[in-house]
């Protein structure tokens, strides 16, 4: 079975979606590491209840993005990882990362790119006036929120309520991102 790390820095709901499609044998590999940035995020409490090994590594500890990008690559190999999920993991993937694992490292981002990249997407877009919102899975390249797409789904939206649309773009991101971490191992099963 293929070995996923997913990358998160915050709440991590994504990471509890693809854990939980595991456990309910919905996915199509293992989830075998988490990669934590943030000492403080919540992310950690659900990797220890959902025993993920983890990996908490703050940039700050290190002598540049190359050192600390090298430490997780470390780890990354050691554990035997195939593919990279990012999941509200909040820094651009650098050289060091991208050399290693191009081409096997994917985010979901909570707009319909190339509209709305950022930190804000639900926000910005809301603020717009957008109709139809939606989620992405794409490729991660050395750019926000850029890289090939992988697959889309749109969420119409024409209230005015931005917790409700939350709500909403969070459920398609917990279902879309296991279905399309299946489809992209089953590509590559060997
Ligand atoms: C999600 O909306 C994801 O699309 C974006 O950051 C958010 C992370 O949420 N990249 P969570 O930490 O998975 O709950």
């Amino acid at each position: 079975m293929k070995r996923i790390a997913i990358f998160a820095s915050g709440n991590g709901s994504n990471f509890q979606a693809i854990v939980d499609a595991f456990e309910k044998g919905a996915l199509d590999g293992r989830p075998a590491l988490c990669v934590c940035d943030k000492p403080q995020a919540f992310v950690i409490e659900r990797a220890k209840k959902a025993g993920i090994p983890l990996l908490v590594a703050a940039p700050k500890d290190f002598e540049s993005k190359a050192e600390y990008e090298k430490h997780i690559g470390e780890r990354l190999e050691a554990e035997g990882i195939d593919l990279i999920c990012l999941a509200g993991y909040m820094r651009i993937i650098g050289p060091v990362l991208l050399e290693k694992y191009g081409g096997r490292i994917i985010n979901i981002h909570p707009s319909l790119l190339p509209a709305f990249k950022g930190a804000h997407a639900i926000r910005d877009a809301f603020e717009y006036g957008v109709k139809v919102f939606g989620v992405t899975i794409h490729f991660v390249n050395e750019t926000l929120d850029g890289g090939k797409i992988i697959s889309q789904e749109a969420v119409p939206y024409t209230g005015n309520d931005i917790e409700e649309l939350e709500g909403m773009i969070h459920k398609v991101e917990h279902h879309l991102y296991p279905s399309t971490i299946n489809m992209l191992l089953k590509e590559t099963r060997d």
